[in-house]
């Protein structure tokens, strides 16, 4: 083993979300988002729970935030929940909902860790998905003013922005196979969903610049590290397809290329055209400080005639985790090359990165050496591709801090580095905390 060094400066923190542990839905004047809502219908979340609790971090910040300062942790990723803030989505907001950010960002400054606010985690405003939600353009007008809103009250104390995370899984989850809120299924939607999702991402940051905002700004994407599952043309070719659908189209716009030509052809001769509007493809393109990489596996991909996007995932080679990923250790190295290479090496932030692990405690003591062992991989692929020039990536936050509520999933599926006690509220950092400290004491990882 050797110790692979990070360069000097770069940023370790940990990510959450709102809906995933705040709890308290229906306090100090929260309105309802689309999860609270989803969460209601039957058979939507494995054993019919729901996030009303979570891990109550609304009441239970404080400790929180100890924990991470125990852990050693430079900055805190995690989101706004805009009904919360805008119980109906625009209009008035809510004092109350606002101040809870304010006391948690000027908490997280007194122990010397940087906030990193991601505008939407994925709950949206009930009020607003009843007009139509990410289906209406108008949405897209109403998440810029929002996030006006934040830069307003937080901007003098928070320097890093992330607009979306993860709209591909909005776009495919929530409004193609329809399995997490909103929970429809409906390519025409999709199609609106992703154009107005990115819109309202180039409407934001250009906000953020038309006021002069400091810090910095980007978007977070969904990826996973393709492969061709074997040396075929057939496999290369549905591969670049697997691409072109889910990394391509959420990137290119972000950088000026537009959507690629076979992901529009595909809506299109589905009878679900992209709405772009003139300006539209420009202002998507508004220049961004960094790109936010959420990535857990790879995927090796093979031809299907099938299926009208030509494609498939291929059997799994390697174990897997709980949640069905493979433990492929050099998917994070390869994946910021890729995006790199593809992007002109734009400055790059892993917004997310982890494990599923559900090791339980035993004598007070949770010992989760899979994920460990797992972490070690990612982070040295993730040195090795910044040291050699391949990838200029400036910081790393692992998912997640808590165990908490892994969506449809419920909180059968950990990916904490602390464990929770959902009946207690209880916590306790697990073997991969200490082994998180170490790294971010010594800047390196040894591997
Ligand atoms: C990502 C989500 C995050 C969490 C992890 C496991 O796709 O952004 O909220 O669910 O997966």
């Amino acid at each position: 083993m050797a110790l692979r060094s990070f360069p000097p400066g770069f940023v370790f923190g940990a990510a959450t979300a709102a809906y995933q542990i705040e709890g308290a839905a229906f306090e100090d004047g929260k309105g309802l988002s689309i999860w609270d809502v989803f969460c209601r219908q039957p058979g939507r979340i494995e054993n019919g729970e729901r996030g009303d609790v979570a891990c109550d971090h609304y009441h239970r910040w404080r400790e929180d935030v100890s924990l991470m300062q125990r852990i050693g942790l430079g900055s805190y990723r995690f989101s706004i929940s805009w009904p919360r803030v805008l119980p109906f989505g625009s209009g008035r907001a809510n004092e109350a909902g606002l101040a809870f950010y304010d006391r948690l960002v000027d908490g997280l400054l007194e122990a010397g860790i940087a906030p990193c606010v991601t505008l939407y985690h994925w709950d949206l405003p009930q009020a607003l998905q009843d007009l139509g939600g990410w289906m209406n353009r108008d949405t897209a007008l109403r998440f810029a003013d929002y996030a006006d809103l934040l830069f307003g009250r937080l901007g003098d104390r928070v320097a890093r922005w992330i607009t979306h995370n993860e709209p591909l899984v909005t776009a495919e989850y929530g409004h193609r196979a329809g399995v997490l809120a909103p929970g429809i299924r409906d390519l025409r939607a999709t199609a609106r969903v992703i154009h107005h999702l990115l819109l309202s991402h180039g409407l934001a940051v250009r906000r953020f610049r038309e006021q002069g905002r400091r810090g910095e700004i980007g978007i977070t994407n969904a990826n996973t590290s393709f492969e061709p599952a074997d040396a075929s043309d057939e496999s290369r070719i549905a591969c670049e397809r697997a691409r072109d659908f889910s990394t391509r189209t959420w990137h290119g716009p972000v950088y000026g290329r537009g959507y690629p030509p076979t992901v529009v052809e595909h809506y299109e001769s589905h009878g679900a055209p992209f709405p772009i509007e003139p300006g539209d493809l420009e202002c998507i393109a508004a220049k961004t400080d960094f790109l936010g990489v959420n990535l857990y596996s790879r995927s090796r991909i093979e031809a299907d005639p099938e299926r009208s996007i030509g494609f498939r995932a291929a059997k799994p080679e390697l174990p897997t985790t709980p949640m069905g990923y493979e433990k492929a250790p050099f998917a994070l190295g390869d994946f910021v090359r890729f995006v790199s290479a593809e992007y002109g090496r734009p400055p790059i932030i892993v917004t997310e990165n982890g494990v599923c692990d559900d090791t339980a405690p035993a004598n007070g003591r949770v010992d989760d050496v899979g994920r460990v062992e797992l972490l070690r991989g990612f982070l040295a692929g993730l040195a090795d591709a910044i040291a050699d020039g391949s990838a200029d990536v400036r910081g790393y936050y692992v998912w997640s801090l808590l165990d908490n509520f892994e969506w449809a999933y419920g909180t059968g599926k950990r990916f904490g580095i602390v464990w929770v006690d959902f009946e207690t509220q209880k916590r306790i950092p697990k073997r991969s905390a200490e082994f998180y400290s170490d790294v971010i004491r010594r800047n390196g990882v040894e591997a």
